[in-house]
């Protein structure tokens, strides 16, 4: 769709600003009769890059820094804006948008039934609506990430006080929303829908675990978890996998953004919301376990990355036009004595109550629900907990920490021994050669050190543009990426193909980058290790000849998931009629 900007007199002042058909875009000039429609979207975790400068532009979210002659991310590398280059006739300035301008979900003029919303854990909602109950990414009991943290302040609600549940929804992999001690908890033919994502790994591993009704959601189609309750899977639509769940209950609906971050064609596919439920602080151990970073900087970067998650809650809000708004699925605390430092000094989280004052003149209903609270739709009602007051002051929440240390519930579960081989690391390293995102982590070295009780192990690996080499090595090495992590969780990480993202927000490694370069390749990597390695078709070494008359079948016989991921991504959702 060819859309038109104005006449010429936009093109002054720039780099500058402006929101096209909704959406947020930067104008630049790049060259003497060039200009330039950059996207505003962060490729990171879809926040507005909205710092502008004539030299650079800031996301203030996470601080990805993008060159304001190309929109290069310049502390990230192979990450740039989408770009669009302009049009300029007869004085008027055009782009070409490809647009999509059908909502994807009917909307009706019915009355909107809002349900009643129980949080009962981190990021696990109860929604009761005429009778039908869903439950989001429950993880009521014990611990997660790799045994560091807990449920905070616990919500005392037990499963079995839960009201029959017609539903579950699990967003991602990570154990604070995928949390197989809880689920073991429920009949094991409760329908529960997870994203379908890297060839259904989540529905295999819960039929691993007995569980017989599991759907996987393809994303953006509809689905009835019942008659009058439509839901859609979006995906994260950036770098690392999680997903996002529209639902509409009746005519009310709820988009649950949870810790996604937003993909702004969400938008495009749903239009307004009538409420937003949403992570309010980053969960990661940026900037706390770096140690090339000293601690002035690290109280400073701690306080930008609260202050861009508060301020990305404004631009979803304003994308969606939401009337209601749930902080959650930051309801957890570490927990470990070795941790209790990081708990409310150097990597101090926002709060529920700083949501509700950064939103006092929005005008938006902010439903600060703690866990084991509840807001009643139909009577606009909250019930409270008595003790909500006191839970935040330091003293009671480190006292209750320190408490529950020696408690059967809280006790690590995590196997305790360490005999990963240096074979075995050599083996999983380089099994990730030639693979798509080995190639896009470029030139980079690694020095991985492995410790558990006495034993200590040290490895140095090296990417060499999709090339990869490891090997033992008698100590730690100069390299741009140092790495000290538990020896009995990596190998935990390496026998069960599980990703790395819990040993960084289970606080449970040391880093030193040098440059002070976020390789971001390097982290999907360890994110989805899976995808790069040969066995799952995940390679970009062979070629698939397709010619006019090959069935899309063959091509998936031949490109395995790696075309059907293709597919999804674009579209397609046929994989093999
Ligand atoms: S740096 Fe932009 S969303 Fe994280």
């Amino acid at each position: 769709m060819k859309y038109h900007l104005g006449d010429t007199k936009i093109l002054e002042n720039l780099p500058k600003s402006i929101t096209v058909l909704g959406d947020p875009y930067i104008l630049q000039q790049v060259s003497e009769k060039k200009y330039v429609l950059f996207s505003a979207i962060c490729p990171h975790m879809h926040n507005v890059v909205s710092d502008i400068t004539k030299k650079v532009w800031r996301c203030p979210s996470h601080a990805w820094i993008f060159d304001s002659k190309n929109g290069n991310c310049l502390n990230v590398s192979n990450e740039s804006l989408d770009k669009k280059n302009l049009i300029i006739e007869n004085d008027q300035v055009y782009v070409n948008l490809d647009k999509n301008e059908n909502l994807l979900i009917k909307k009706t003029n019915d009355e909107k039934i809002p349900p009643k919303i129980t949080l009962v854990g981190s990021a696990s909602l109860l929604i009761e609506w005429k009778n039908f109950n869903i439950l989001t990414d429950p993880w009521m009991k014990g611990l997660c990430v790799f045994d560091s943290w807990v449920n905070y302040p616990p919500s005392k609600i037990k499963i079995s006080e839960l009201p029959k549940i017609d539903a579950i929804w699990i967003s991602h992999e990570h154990s604070d929303h995928f949390h197989i001690p809880t689920l073991m908890e429920f009949k094991k033919n409760i329908p529960i829908y997870v994203p379908d994502y890297d060839n259904e790994r989540l529905a295999k591993k819960l039929k691993k675990n007995g569980f017989t009704n599991v759907i996987s959601m393809k994303q953006e189609k509809i689905y009835h978890f019942s008659p009058e309750i439509q839901a859609i899977s979006f995906s994260r639509g950036h770098v690392f996998n999680d997903s996002i769940l529209y639902l509409q209950l009746g005519n009310f609906s709820i988009l649950n953004v949870n810790d996604a971050g937003f993909n702004w064609s969400i938008k495009h596919a749903i239009g307004d919301v009538d409420m937003v439920c949403m992570q309010f602080g980053p969960a990661s151990a940026y900037p706390a376990t770096w140690t090339h970073i000293d601690e002035k900087s690290k109280i400073q970067l701690n306080k930008n990355r609260n202050n861009g998650m508060l301020r990305m809650i404004k631009q979803v809000l304003d994308a969606t036009n939401a009337k209601y708004f749930i902080p959650f699925a930051n309801f957890n605390e570490l927990y470990r004595k070795e941790h209790l430092k990081f708990v409310l000094d150097s990597q101090s989280k926002n709060r529920a109550n700083d949501v509700v004052k950064f939103l006092e003149d929005y005008p938006v209903k902010v439903l600060d629900i703690l866990p084991g609270e509840s807001w009643n739709g139909k009577t606009k009602k909250f019930t409270r907990r008595s003790d909500r007051e006191k839970l935040f002051n330091k003293e009671y929440l480190i006292k209750y920490l320190e408490n529950i240390q020696n408690k059967p519930e809280f006790v690590p579960k995590i196997p305790f021994n360490f005999d990963l081989t240096g074979i075995e690391l050599k083996k999983y390293f380089e099994s990730f050669s030639d693979s798509h995102l080995a190639k896009r982590v470029g030139n980079y070295t690694v020095s991985l050190t492995l410790e558990h009780l006495k034993k200590k192990v040290h490895g140095f690996i090296k990417f060499n543009n999709g090339k990869i080499t490891y090997k033992e090595t008698k100590n730690q090495n100069k390299a741009n990426l140092i790495m000290r992590c538990p020896g009995h969780f990596v190998q935990e990480i390496i026998r069960n193909d599980l990703y790395w993202d819990e040993l960084v927000s289970g606080f449970w490694c040391e880093f030193s980058r040098d440059p002070d370069i976020y390789n971001v390749a390097f982290w999907q990597l360890l994110h989805v290790p899976w995808r790069a390695r040969k066995k799952d078709g995940k390679t970009n070494s062979r070629q698939i000849e397709i010619k006019t008359n090959t069935s899309i079948a063959d091509i998936i016989e031949k490109g395995g998931s790696n075309v059907i991921e293709i597919f999804e991504r674009n579209g397609l959702f046929c994989v093999g009629c």
